[in-house]
């Protein structure tokens, strides 16, 4: 199968150029599309076989279930038991980078839920996103566009390194707004449970709801026997081929100069080291696989580019890399977990 590749031009209204895309998911097809948070690769979600090549596609085992993408927030009630919390989270942040777990309908088929009796909605901002579901008038299933394990995609270019061929068409709509993927939150005893941090922080749930709590598998390895609430969170994620080592921000006045020496260390004995690190340490730290990922405080910009340069380092012979974390205060705490992730936590202390 050849992939299309629909480059978006602002200067027309996305309805008229998404058509095409929305007449292919209709008809069953797949395409990948760009969202606020990272690409989506999207199919009907009320069709099993669209599903069906969605996992396909991805090489995603199929007890980690889709998330379903609507035009607007009502638009859940026709497919899942929508609640008091479900509307809050709507009016507070949506359209937004936000997930919500509720009791799925009939409708929906198993093989889009992994076989569970709940459904991830979404109702996304970026404007082709939106334009896409409306114009296909169906929910649009999207797991995000990557190659099952590897870091999701935040431009059409990670895409097609991962699915060229594999889909019917990808639409470039330019560099993803946030770089993560969407917070997931499951309601329950009037709060609500974090399962996976995103661009809707848990600062900005707590202003809306008294009782937050984070899942323990954010932050920790989850060594229990238990399944996890968000079945996705238990597999390897993230990880470029070479290992990865978090330095944990200690919180000491020197954290920095100490870093800064433990990685100079590193490059003098090895100049291949791979590194991920702040831009205030430019200065110090060179070498051939050093990246930069803004600057310390800029946990925004480190959201946005973190993907990329995980991505990047497979085209590097780096046999090790050291990347440094901020504080988990805000989107920090997303960056984290997926730094946490793509290290499979090996965490280290300086
Ligand atoms: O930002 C995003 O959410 C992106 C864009 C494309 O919307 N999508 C995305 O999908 O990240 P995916 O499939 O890569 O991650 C979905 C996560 C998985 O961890 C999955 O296990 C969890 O959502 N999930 C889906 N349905 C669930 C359910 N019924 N209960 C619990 N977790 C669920
Ligand atoms: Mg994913």
């Amino acid at each position: 199968m050849i992939t299309k590749i629909i480059k978006m031009d602002f200067s027309r209204p996305p309805e008229e150029q998404v058509r095409d895309c929305a007449d292919i998911i209709k008809r069953g097809g797949l395409v990948a599309f760009p969202t606020e948070t990272v690409y989506g690769l999207g199919g009907n979600a009320l069709d099993s076989e669209a599903a069906k090549k969605i996992y396909a596609a991805k090489g995603r085992p199929s007890d980690n279930p889709l998330i379903i993408h609507i035009a607007a927030p009502e638009d859940a009630e026709a497919y899942c038991k929508t609640n008091e919390a479900y509307y809050k989270i709507a009016k507070a942040f949506m359209p937004g980078p936000i997930t919500v777990i509720l009791p799925k309908k009939d409708i929906v088929p198993f093989s889009v839920t992994g076989g569970l009796d709940t459904v991830a909605v979404r109702c996304p901002k970026n404007p082709v996103a939106r334009a896409l579901i409306s114009e296909a008038g169906v929910p649009i299933a999207a797991p995000s566009a990557n190659t099952s394990g590897r870091p999701s995609p935040t431009s059409a270019r990670h895409v097609i390194e991962d699915l060229n061929s594999k889909i019917d068409a990808v639409i470039d709509g330019g560099d993803s707004e946030i770089g993560l993927e969407s917070t997931i939150v499951l309601p329950g005893n009037g709060g609500v449970k974090v399962l996976r941090p995103g661009g809707i922080t848990v600062e900005m749930l707590r202003e809306v709801f008294e009782d937050v709590s984070l899942d323990g598998g954010i932050t920790e390895k989850n060594e229990s026997t238990t399944a996890p609430l968000a079945p996705g969170m238990k597999y390897r994620h993230y990880a470029p081929s070479a290992t990865v080592f978090l330095i944990k921000d200690s919180g000491r006045a020197d954290f920095d100069e100490r870093v800064k020496k433990f990685l100079s260390g590193k490059l003098d004995r090895e100049p291949r080291t791979g590194i991920i690190c702040f831009d205030e340490y430019k200065k110090d730290i060179i070498g051939k696989n050093v990246f930069y990922f803004g600057k310390k405080a800029d946990d925004e910009e480190h959201a946005k580019r973190l993907f990329d340069i995980l991505r990047r380092f497979d085209d590097t012979d780096a046999p090790e890399i050291y990347a440094t974390a901020s504080d988990l205060k805000g989107v920090g705490l997303a960056i984290y977990n997926r730094m946490l992730k793509a290290s499979g936590f090996n965490i280290i202390e300086i």
